[in-house]
């Protein structure tokens, strides 16, 4: 039996979210030309993780530098160690500190993908949307883009999936797409794409986050973190699969500020 000193974490996954190759290079093609069109672009990534779209950005975009930040230290040396293996190290600084009242940007190309939470105040009441709208309009630049990844449901849950998500799930955590795009508008933006994720790039990601723990268990059952790491699995297997399969989407918003 090999006794590895720890789980692997999130190995398996390109993107910290439903994100498929094909809808990300669509991303990166469609606001690409903000960045081309500014005099030095810059890319402000507000819970970054490891920053691969803007990694796939500034790689699109060879005069463009961006910013990254996440409290995340694992995933922030993960997305510095992507960006000297493809050259791009001395454009993106990964910063480990907070998006809430950042004092970066603003920037031409703003991405907030599945982490509006972090825009937020910790004692903040959900839903965060209105919240995370105000604080992009005020960090992108004119003539820039934001791009926020954002849940939302797709129908109302009912009672026994709402007790099977995440503790304490409220109806109220999040809105419908037609009043996520409605609060977008009121917050001073014009909605250039609106689309979601797809019920395939929601279980390629779901698979994904799970697999190389998953692999690691059937390996090292009797290991001394293997009790956490099954139990931890277990509950957001349950929780997807039981919870909020198919009621939670993630809409992709890419963003105009009005001027
Ligand atoms: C679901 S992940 C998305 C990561 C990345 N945007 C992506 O799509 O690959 C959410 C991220 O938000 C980060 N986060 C949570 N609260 C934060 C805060 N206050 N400031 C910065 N990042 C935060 C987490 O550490 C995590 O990396």
């Amino acid at each position: 039996m090999t006794f590895a000193d720890a789980p692997p974490r999130l190995t398996r996954l390109t993107f910290h979210g439903p994100l498929s190759e094909a809808r990300a290079a669509r991303m990166v093609a469609r606001v690409a030309g903000a960045l081309r069109a500014a005099e030095r672009p810059t890319v402000l990534d507000l819970g970054c993780g490891w920053g691969e779209l803007t990694l796939r950005l500034l790689a699109a975009v060879p005069t463009a530098t961006a910013v990254g930040v996440d409290l995340n230290e694992e995933d922030l040396e993960r997305g510095r160690a992507l960006a000297r293996a493809r050259g791009l190290a001395d454009r993106v600084e990964f910063a480990s500190e907070s998006a809430t009242d950042t004092a970066r940007g603003p920037a031409d190309v703003v991405l907030c993908l599945s982490s509006g939470h972090a825009l937020c105040p910790a004692d903040a009441a959900p839903p965060y949307t209105a919240g995370a709208l105000r604080a992009l309009r005020r960090l992108v630049r004119p003539g820039g883009r934001v791009v926020l990844g954002e849940g939302f449901w797709q129908r109302t849950p009912t009672a026994a999936e709402l007790a099977a998500m995440w503790p304490d799930a409220r109806t109220d955590e999040h809105l419908y797409l037609g009043d996520l795009t409605d609060a977008a508008v009121a917050a001073g933006f014009r909605p250039e794409w609106v689309e979601t994720a797809s019920d395939e790039e929601w279980e390629e990601f779901e698979a994904a986050y799970l697999a190389d723990v998953e692999v690691w268990l059937a390996a090292n059952p009797s290991h001394p973190r293997a009790a956490r790491a099954r139990e931890r699995a277990d509950r957001h297997r349950a929780i997807w699969l039981r919870g909020y399969r198919r009621v939670l989407g993630t809409a992709y918003l890419t963003l105009v500020p009005v001027d």
